[in-house]
């Protein structure tokens, strides 16, 4: 269509200037058909600016959401320093995950443990609100937390990392980390696309560090609202205990 038109008004023009005014077709010389054809040429390019505009408005709305996620797997092995065995175990402790990794955001899916008791969960790491959210996919419960820059490394760097896990096996060792749930979130909504889409209508709660609560660190006796997640985004492995009290 727009080709047509186009050409057809070119061709008109074109004629127009070559023909000399004095033998002109009197219907071409007269009439508004070249300014019609003009008209509608203008009107098909703003049509498909607009159309064009909304695509690239859309298509960057998009991808602010949808940006490339490509999903890495890694493994570690680990050692445990604070049990203070000196000799090395034979086996040593093995933590897999699988991760996807955009430009904004993380998620690990940490598997079942095979040899301990633990749960499966999701790790998200929203680098854009600085959020952390741990989804138990047992409880089907949110926690939340600020992100740890110091524990989590920035995007680029975890893609490094599980571009060098792949290629050989990894000995590291364990960080442990005391977080207790300190408040029910009733509107998830606030705290960005990720977690919303994550935690929307699960229980969510906040959560913060044991040492940060007064007195907190005396440590409770009983693990009876416990549960612990292993996991890796930085060159160690965090065992992350959770506890509802
Ligand atoms: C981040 O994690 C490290 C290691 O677990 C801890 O020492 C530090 O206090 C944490 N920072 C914040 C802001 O929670």
């Amino acid at each position: 269509m727009v080709k047509i038109a186009f050409n057809s008004a070119l061709a008109q023009k074109a004629l127009g200037k070559e023909v000399p005014a004095a033998v002109k077709d009197p219907e071409l010389a007269s009439d508004s058909a070249p300014t019609d054809g003009f008209g509608r040429l203008i009107l098909y390019l703003l049509g498909i600016s607009f159309i064009l505009t909304g695509l690239i408005v859309g298509g960057a709305c998009l991808y602010r959401y949808f940006t490339p996620k490509r999903l890495y797997h890694g493994a570690m092995q680990f050692t445990d320093v604070s049990t203070g065995s000196e000799s090395q175990p034979y086996y040593l402790p093995r933590v897999e995950e699988e991760v996807e990794i955009s430009d904004s955001m993380a998620v690990v899916s940490v598997p079942p443990p095979r040899f301990r008791p633990g749960d499966p969960a999701y790790i998200l790491h929203d680098f854009n609100r600085k959020l952390t959210v741990y989804l138990d996919l047992t409880l089907r419960t949110c926690f939340v937390i600020p992100l740890n820059t110091s524990v989590v490394l920035p995007p680029q760097d975890l893609i490094d990392l599980f571009s060098q896990l792949m290629s050989d096996s990894y000995r590291s060792y364990l960080v442990r980390e005391d977080l207790v749930v300190t408040e029910r979130i009733e509107d998830v909504k606030p705290l960005g696309f990720y977690i919303h889409r994550l935690c929307d209508g699960k229980e969510t709660y906040r959560m913060q560090r044991r040492s940060n609560l007064p007195g907190g660190n005396i440590q409770k006796r009983s693990a009876d609202d416990c549960f612990t997640i292993r996991h890796f985004e930085n060159k160690f492995v965090t065992e992350t205990r959770i506890c509802k009290a």
